[in-house]
């Protein structure tokens, strides 16, 4: 027999490593290493979960009725909490039968891609985006239309710009506002703009909410569904506890939509993963039915320093920073540093790229950040200002130092 032998399938080896992870991991490596690293790279919050949260998951680990298998799609009571908790910040009634509870938000963007697309469809997805968003449209047999935004629109896809994607393969639009990496926020007009052109063209609309609460400024953000209340039955909403409670590791994320879909997604993960862990569930049961204010705390925090973050950014030559709106990136355009001569040790040296760019910021003023072609729109950088004020003074001010000719 003469067989060639692929180890891997063709459909996981050509998964990219997570670009966002695999910096938070080098520059974690280097402060392993003794290295004084400070972190851009990570969409972290820096605070710890809220205690009454820590206590719910505490009491819920000695209590034996968690020590055992749950219903696949998500504990009852924790469904009818999102369900509540969905209608009390965004507006948008559901029934607990249109919950799923998945292993955070990242796998609820997965579930939604591999419910909605067959082999070709296509999936319009506006630049810059989040890392993960064309792998798992890519692993569910999807295809990434990416529409470039840019500064000029405030990193805002347009009407026009998903007019000109049509085809008829497309399937879904991802459409996500707080926005990661830009840290735009899509203002009620353009979400009912965009959702009336969904409902127009049979497109369906998986949204991503999970910065829902971080918004600064005058910014607001609205939910499409609510916005546009046709679009619902053809409408994924993806959310989850890391950001907005500070449980990035707790792993609790859920996706909301019609009955039919939530069914088959359900029964997708009660082969691939069954229950998320009940405790991590209990917890985001105290998370999402308890007060806002620690939120509230961390939202103040974040605005702060994204003033500060925005206003250093903008004072080094070269760099032109937009205000982050939401979220809690900031994504200035770093063109202006490309091709510089930058001072390292005895000698100069200079990035082409943002690639390099971030490369050489890491080694010679070790501090970390993601370039934009991570996010598919080069020339740019995420910058997370969820680190504690001191480490982002002294991170940017590193930079400037570095850089300054
Ligand atoms: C836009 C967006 N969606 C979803 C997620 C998933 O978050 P998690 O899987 O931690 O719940 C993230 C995390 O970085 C994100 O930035």
């Amino acid at each position: 027999m003469n067989r060639t032998e692929n180890r891997t399938s063709a459909r996981l080896a050509g998964i990219a490593p997570s670009a966002t992870l695999a910096v938070d991991s080098k520059a974690k490596a280097m402060k392993a290493a003794g290295e004084n690293v400070i972190g851009f790279g990570a969409g972290e919050p820096d605070f710890a979960t809220p205690q009454h949260i820590v206590d719910a998951a505490t009491a819920a680990c000695a209590d034996p009725k968690n020590h055992k298998y749950s219903p696949a799609g998500g504990l009852p009571e924790l469904k009818q909490a999102i369900a509540d908790k969905t209608e009390r910040d965004s507006g948008f009634a559901c029934e607990p039968s249109q919950v799923l509870v998945t292993n955070g938000g990242k796998h609820a963007v997965y579930t939604a891609f591999a419910a909605l697309c067959d082999p070709g469809d296509e999936v319009i997805l506006p630049a810059p985006y989040w890392t993960t968003y064309p792998e798992a449209i890519t692993l569910a047999g999807g295809v990434p239309v990416v529409i470039d935004t840019d500064a000029e629109s405030g990193f805002q896809v347009t009407v026009d710009q998903l007019d000109a994607a049509l085809t008829d393969k497309t399937k879904v639009l991802l459409f996500v506002s707080p926005d990661n990496p830009s840290g735009a926020v899509y203002p009620a007009e353009a979400v009912r703009a965009i959702g009336e052109w969904a409902v127009a063209n049979g497109v369906w609309v998986i949204t991503d909410e999970i910065y829902e609460h971080l918004t600064y400024g005058n910014h607001e953000f609205s939910s499409m569904p609510v916005v546009v209340p046709d679009i619902a039955d053809r409408c994924l909403i993806v959310n989850g506890v890391a950001k907005t409670y500070a449980m990035t590791g707790w792993r609790v994320g859920w996706m909301i939509g019609p009955q039919d879909v939530v069914k088959a997604a359900s029964n997708f993960q009660s082969h691939a993963t069954s229950n998320v862990c009940n405790v991590a569930q209990r917890a985001a049961i105290a998370a999402v039915s308890g007060p806002l204010d620690d939120v509230a705390m961390m939202r103040a925090a974040f605005a702060r320093r994204a003033g500060v973050m925005h206003s250093m950014l903008n004072a080094i030559d070269g760099v032109v920073c937009p205000e982050p709106q939401g979220a809690f990136y900031c994504y200035p355009d770093l063109t202006g540093l490309l091709g510089r001569e930058i001072r390292c040790g005895g000698g100069t040296k200079t990035a082409t790229t943002t690639i390099e760019l971030a490369d050489l910021i890491l080694e010679e003023a070790k501090v970390a950040f993601v370039p934009g072609e991570a996010f598919g729109l080069p020339g740019y950088g995420r910058f997370s200002f969820a680190l504690g004020d001191d480490d982002l003074s002294e991170g940017i001010r590193r930079i400037a130092d570095l850089v300054a000719t």
